[in-house]
């Protein structure tokens, strides 16, 4: 009898949310420090690729891998109650994947990620809503490469934290 291989289907999401955690009058260093705990314990072990960007206000994320472990996860994300407001900007099958592991970046400024900014937008600073998916995107691809990027996972290795002292010179909450 032929055995029959299930192929995996190779699948992309990518969205943004209103963060909640200052109406919440959470202190955003610790939460999201728990919200990267999560990432970085459960996206490796699903082989979940992508890149979250965030600040005070927004979250844009950009997940690929199995089609079912990635709808999975953001079916679990989406019921979260430090963000809301949840907008889709892409979804569908990929031939490859974008990120070779995961990765999160702080969207604050410094002359090199505001020039990063200016690159997709004649605006200086993160504004999700404003922006084409498109230019979202590539925006994401650069912060997660650049100083902006406060964490990440390999997805070959273990999973671990690496949260660098950046994060701790985030805009103190409001
Ligand atoms: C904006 C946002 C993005 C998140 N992204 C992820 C993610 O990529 N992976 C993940 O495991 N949890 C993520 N979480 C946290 C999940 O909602 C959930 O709390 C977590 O997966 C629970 O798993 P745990 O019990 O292992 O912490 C995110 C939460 C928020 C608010």
């Amino acid at each position: 009898m032929q055995r029959r291989i299930k192929a995996m289907h190779l699948f992309t999401i990518s969205y943004y949310s209103k963060s909640r955690l200052l109406f919440l009058g959470k202190k955003l260093t610790k939460e999201i420090r728990l919200i990267l705990d999560s990432c970085n314990r459960n996206n490796p072990l699903a082989n979940i690729t992508g890149t979250m960007i965030f600040n005070d206000h927004y979250f844009v994320q950009i997940m690929e891998g199995d089609r079912t472990l990635v709808s999975t996860m953001f079916s679990r994300i989406i019921q979260d109650p430090r963000h809301s407001d949840v907008v889709i900007l892409n979804a569908g099958t990929i031939k490859e994947r974008s990120f070779r592991d995961w990765s999160a970046a702080f969207a604050g400024h410094s002359e090199v990620i505001d020039q990063i900014y200016l690159k997709y937008s004649p605006i200086i600073g993160f504004l999700p809503q404003r922006m084409e998916a498109e230019s979202l995107t590539m925006l994401m691809i650069d912060l997660s490469k650049s100083e902006a990027r406060i964490a990440h996972s390999a997805i070959t290795a273990p999973p671990r934290i690496v949260v660098h002292s950046q994060s701790e010179s985030m805009n103190p909450p409001r």
